[in-house]
């Protein structure tokens, strides 16, 4: 659909629903059922995951909206909506730096998710080869013991031209859906492909619940450990909180960009947050269990999903069918993530340069491609290659890891900080209030959030992420001085 905005006719998503399911299709992808339970289990488990439901609702829900509503004001790309939204409010233009940080952080996240894309597509045609093989009843990889089905992975990770295909192949696919434009490319994707995805992911869950070490997976999930929050779990936590809400990197800015003036934003914030949140959360109740009944290490980091999950398979009637279908699932959700991971930049390219959608894909794609088959390799031939060697907390990050720590750990809180500074403190207020869809109570709460509660908590967090030492310092003399006060 074209909407008008008065200077110009552009594309706009046809309805209220088709903005949400885009925009959930955004937030709900591999940062849920890949990234989310290997952060959980590398950095403690409980301590991780209730802190991670407290950044949620206290920094992700109130950046969401701030970002959405810039985008809306603006009706263009995340740095030329940032810089109207500061015209409009007579502060300096400047400002627009904000949305091109965004913009740039954005490509770099695109061009390793679609490695872990490839990751699935390649679990889709082993699960497919396997139906043919062991034919539809059964259990999948009949008779092949549970160490042999762990070392799909590494298999994979160690065949360095095969990585980089896939990788190519789920970039052009992104691409593809992203040339299309809004209505005809990335909302057809998210119209179809959400809702089915809900629907499996459900069915697996329940099925996963009955089977699996349920229990200790919500022990382990949900067990507050206090001595377990150091610097670094919090700000793992808020980084996966912004990566799961795709926040920080102007992807939400620019798909506000193309919801219209009778969106009610506030509203549609709480249900972008909440399914997302939903997800991430039972996609570690689906994953755990598994983990914790075939006696797998909980810290496995990243291969967590692709290892447990398909030993699982193995045990349930019809376990290539559900196996296909929920790498299918996955394939769906994370390219629904990918289009606005790639819509952020084109859209920029774009207008910027005045070129048409396709070529603006095309330039942006290639580049992806080229940092992409770096990551790629990072897992087998540059192993090796340590570029932040010089920055202690990303010291041992290979090129994969280095470019998912900085924009988790860097890019997304401080380009969260700066968007709260932006609309609490230097945008218009009335401008801000005639976007935000809130009053009354939340209006208040939310406009205190933004203001103070964010960009304070995310500084502190983000200072005792960087500097541990410091912190743990700081947390063991508070409780010293806690202690003396109280006895
Ligand atoms: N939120 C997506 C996911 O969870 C990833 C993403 C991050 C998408 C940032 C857009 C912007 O998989």
């Amino acid at each position: 659909m074209v909407v008008s905005t008065g200077s110009s006719e552009r594309e706009g998503w046809s309805s209220r629903s088709a903005f949400i399911l885009a925009a959930v299709g955004s937030a709900v992808g591999l940062g849920n059922m890949w990234r989310f339970p290997a952060e959980a289990g590398e950095n403690g488990g409980g301590a991780f995951v209730l802190f991670y439901i407290f950044c949620v609702l206290l920094i992700g829900l109130p950046v969401l909206l701030s970002e959405v509503l810039i985008g809306r004001h603006g009706q263009a790309s995340a740095p030329e909506s940032v810089r109207r939204v500061a015209r409009d409010s007579k502060a300096p233009e400047g400002w627009s730096v904000l949305g091109s940080m965004g913009v740039f952080a954005a490509f770099l996240i695109l061009s390793f998710y679609c490695v872990v894309g490839g990751w699935v597509v390649y679990y889709i045609g082993v699960f497919l080869s396997d139906l043919f093989q062991t034919g539809l009843s059964g259990g999948a990889f009949a008779g092949r013991p549970a160490e042999e089905i762990e070392t799909l992975l590494p298999g994979l990770f160690g065949n360095g031209s095969l990585m980089v295909g896939l990788n190519l192949g789920f970039l052009a696919v992104t691409m593809f859906f992203v040339a299309r434009g809004i209505s005809s490319g990335i909302e057809c994707v998210a119209v179809y492909l959400m809702p089915m995805f809900f629907v499996l992911f459900l069915g697996i869950t329940i099925y996963g619940a009955f089977t699996g070490n349920f229990g200790d997976a919500v022990t382990y999930l949900f067990t507050f450990d206090f001595s377990k929050l150091t610097g670094e779990v919090m700000l793992a936590a808020v980084g996966q909180a912004f990566f799961s809400l795709s926040l920080g990197v102007a992807g939400m800015m620019t798909y506000g960009a193309y919801a219209s003036r009778e969106t009610n934003l506030g509203e549609t914030s709480g249900i972008i947050a909440g399914a997302d949140t939903a997800v991430a959360l039972i996609a570690g109740l689906a994953i755990f269990p598994i983990v914790f009944a075939a006696g797998l290490s909980a810290s496995a980091g990243p291969g967590l999903m692709f290892q447990s999950l398909p030993i699982a398979f193995q045990a349930m009637p019809f376990g290539s069918l559900i196996g296909l279908l929920f790498f299918t699932m996955v394939f769906f959700a994370a390219l629904t993530s990918s289009v606005s991971l790639l819509e952020a930049p084109t859209a920029y390219v774009f207008e910027k340069f005045k070129l048409s959608r396709p070529v603006a894909t095309v330039i942006v794609g290639v580049g992806a491609a080229v940092l992409g088959i770096l990551s790629a390799l990072s897992f087998n031939e540059l192993a090796d290659f340590r570029p932040l060697a010089l920055i202690p907390i990303f010291s041992e990050a290979n090129f994969f890891d280095a470019l998912d720590g900085v924009t988790a750990k860097l890019f997304m809180p401080i380009g969260a900080i700066l968007t709260c500074i932006f609309v609490g403190w230097v945008a218009d207020a009335k401008l801000i209030d005639d976007e935000n869809g809130l009053d009354g109570v939340l209006h208040q709460v939310w406009r205190a959030l933004v203001r103070f509660v964010c960009p304070i908590v995310l500084t502190l967090i983000l200072a005792a992420g960087l500097f541990p030492e410091w912190f743990a310092k700081a947390m063991s003399e508070l409780q010293q001085g806690f202690a003396v006060v109280f006895g």
